[in-house]
Parts: C-alpha cells; structure tokens; sequence
C-alpha cells in the first residue's frame, strides 16, 4: 500500500475533532497512540457477537474466543520476531510484564551480592522493579549513564558489568530523548559473564524495534496502546528456558495444572504467567493494530515519522532559547524541549488552547530530568498520522507561547 497521509488520516476517526474549537493536533502519540478504526470495530464487533471467556468453556462462543486469542498471541509472536508461541506472554502492559520479570527472575537468579544494571535514560518501569528486586534479594543497582546528547556511555560497560552482574536492564528507544541505543555490544558484554537483558520496547515496537530472537533479547516489553492498539493489553518475551525455570508469578485460575490444598503444579508456558481472565478482547485488538502497521508498511510509516523528526528539530531548534534534549543521531521521532525564561506547563497549557497535544512533565524518567538539572520538559512526539502542515502548526504555537510567556 502506498503511504497516503489523507488516506492514513481518515482511518483515525479521532482526527476529526476539534479540541478548543481548534483541528486537534496530537503529537502526544509517545504517552499513547490514536486507534484506526479497524481495531476499534474489531473490539465493538468483539463485545457484541464473541464475548465469552477463553480456555474455560466447551460452548461454541468460548471456543471462537479462545481460537481469536490464541490467533492474536501467533500474530504477535510473528510481529516481535520471537520463535515459538510459549515464549510471548500476555499481559496487561509493559509496566506489568516488567514487574513479572522482576518478580519471578529475581526469585530464582538473583542472590546477594549480585548486581544488576540499568541504564540512566529508563522509564520509570524499568528502574523501579529492578530497584525493589535489588532491595528484596540484597543486590546492588548500577547505573549506565549516558552523556549530554543522550547517547549511553559504551566505555562505562566493562567497569559496570562483571562476574556478578545478573541482568542488564536497558531501553530500545528512550521515551524522553528518542535515543536507540546500539544493543549489540551491551546484549554481548552481558552474555559473556553470563548475564541476561531485558529490553524495554515500548517505544521502539512501534519505530522498528523487536526481531527479539535475532537480535538476542533474553525479555522484552511491549505496550498495546503505544502502537495503534487499546490499553491494558501488553507482551512480555522470555526466552523459553529463563520462562520455564522462573517461578509463576501471580497465582489464580488458567495458569495451574492441578490444585489440591497439599499441592499446585502449574499450567505448562504460556498460560503459566497468565493468571486470571486475560484481555482477551484486548489481545485480539492488539493483533489488529499490528496487522494495521503491517499493513500500511513499517519501513513507509518510519519514512514518514524520520521526515517530520527531521524538520520538527529544524523548526523547533531555530527558536531563541529553545534547547532540545537527545540528539544523537538515530533517535525515535521524540523531540524533547525547554525554552529558557518559561515553563514546560505553561509551553503545554498554551499549546492546548491552540488545539495542539504535547507531554509535559519529567515524563516518568526523573533521572533524565536530573541528569540536566530541570524538573521537565515539554515533548512531542510523532504518530503516523501526523503531517507536515502539523509540525508547522506546531512549530508557530511554541513561537507564540514563548512571545507571551517571556
Ligand atoms: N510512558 C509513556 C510516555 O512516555 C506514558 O509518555
């Protein structure tokens, strides 16, 4: 399919709406992407004629549920580039399979005296787990800073990772700086003392990222909504052998195989980390939404949003006092900024009443606000939907908030 932004545009139904009496333009797609309609009719043709739980019922329409579920778990196994369907768990987000990993890995690979090490540009959910697993098992987190253009520092690698590193905790596309660190000489620097990496991909999914078996992630998160899908449907990787020796991590009905009071044994991968009723309907509509993004090209859509980046950065970086954060050379089309002399709420304020959607605030990465000395920033962040004439709109709102703001 040729990229058609028009044609892109009218499968987003939100697009049409004002907001302020204004066209909305949302450039806030990083925080959460807009549905096409294919997945929002998916999901109301779901919950009309298919509604019945999975893996519980002889009945026709649990039966339908479970063959649509299982269908949608293939489909992301295929889109991430994961080897076999017991290896992709579906969760409720990113945050949750995260959690999952900290939780179970840790309680069967992490010892005292063990460290694990993330980088200092993680989402918040991807410090903190690692965090309160370092501090229930007594191991230490290190940090793999990066420096002022938002790249890792490669040449910290050797002092940080050593013998009794367990796991290195890294992103594919930082959500603040846009930054895709090269993981091939973190994944091998790890595995060569032996320990595993997770990758964070809830950005880079959408923008390329995933391939999780060639490229030799051991975990990996993804978020439904982030690409084209709805909440509360997330995927975690593992390499099946990490899966089958961690513990479960909640229990409930689906992931047992028999249950007395003396004694559980589990249900064998992948029901085994899904405890409780899954988002089925969630699930079906997440494969929708990257049957979408297959549909309408990864390399056409990353194209598109690498053009808009490219002149975003041009416009933005032209005004007076406006300083852009993360500008390494591959980023995610991200741009983060402050303008001197204002505030990023008050930057954010003025551009909604322009119409315009932009993140504000430490973006769930206080670490990166820290390592700059601010408390925020503002951030827009390109979707495929997004159009040339919008990145002027907005380009001319940032230049009016500051003129009334200075
Ligand atoms: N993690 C999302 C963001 O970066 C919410 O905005």
């Amino acid at each position: 399919m040729a990229f058609d932004i028009e044609h892109i545009r009218r499968d987003f139904p939100i697009l049409q709406r004002t907001v302020n009496n204004r066209p909305l333009v949302y450039f806030d797609s990083g925080a959460t992407a807009q549905k096409p309609l294919t997945v929002i009719e998916r999901g109301d043709e779901l919950m009309r004629m298919y509604n019945a739980n999975i893996h519980r019922g002889v009945h026709h329409l649990s039966g339908k549920m479970t063959e649509m579920y299982e269908e949608a778990r293939e489909c992301v196994r295929r889109f991430i580039g994961a080897r076999e369907r017991e290896e992709v768990i579906l969760t409720s987000g990113a945050t949750a399979s995260i959690n999952l990993v900290a939780y179970a890995w840790s309680e069967r690979f992490l010892h005292e005296g063990d460290n694990i090490v993330v980088s200092e540009m993680e989402h918040h959910s991807n410090i903190v787990p690692w965090q309160m697993a370092a501090e229930r098992k007594g191991a230490e987190l290190r940090v793999l800073p990066f420096d002022d253009s938002g790249a890792l520092r490669m040449e910290c690698l050797d002092s940080l990772i050593d013998d009794r590193t367990r796991l290195v905790a890294v992103t594919e596309a930082s959500n603040t700086l846009g930054t895709c660190p090269d993981l091939d000489p973190i994944i091998a620097k790890a595995h060569a003392v032996g320990a595993v990496v997770m990758v964070d991909g809830c950005q880079g999914i959408v923008h390329g990222g995933g391939m999780v078996a060639e490229r030799g992630y051991d975990f990996y998160a993804m978020s439904g909504h982030k690409l084209y899908g709805p909440t509360g449907i997330g995927v975690l990787y593992g390499r099946r052998e990490l899966l089958e020796a961690m513990p479960p991590f909640m229990g409930g009905g689906d992931m047992v195989d028999k249950v007395t009071f003396a004694k559980t044994t589990y249900a064998p991968l992948p029901l085994k980390y899904e405890a409780g009723t899954s988002n089925f309907i969630g699930a079906v509509c997440l494969a929708e939404a990257m049957a979408y993004v297959e549909r309408v090209g990864v390399e056409a859509i990353e194209r598109h949003e690498q053009y808009l980046l490219g002149v975003m950065t041009e416009r933005l970086g032209a005004i007076e006092g406006l300083r852009i954060y993360g500008t390494t050379e591959h980023k995610c089309p991200i741009v983060s900024f402050t303008v001197e002399g204002t505030h990023p709420y008050d930057v954010g304020m003025i551009l909604d009443k322009l119409g315009i959607a932009i993140r504000t605030g430490h973006h769930c990465a206080e670490p990166v606000m820290t390592h700059y000395g601010i408390t925020g920033m503002c951030r827009a962040s390109i979707g495929v939907y997004n159009t040339l004439e919008e990145v002027d709109i907005l380009a001319r709102g940032v230049e009016r908030a500051v003129r009334m703001l200075k």
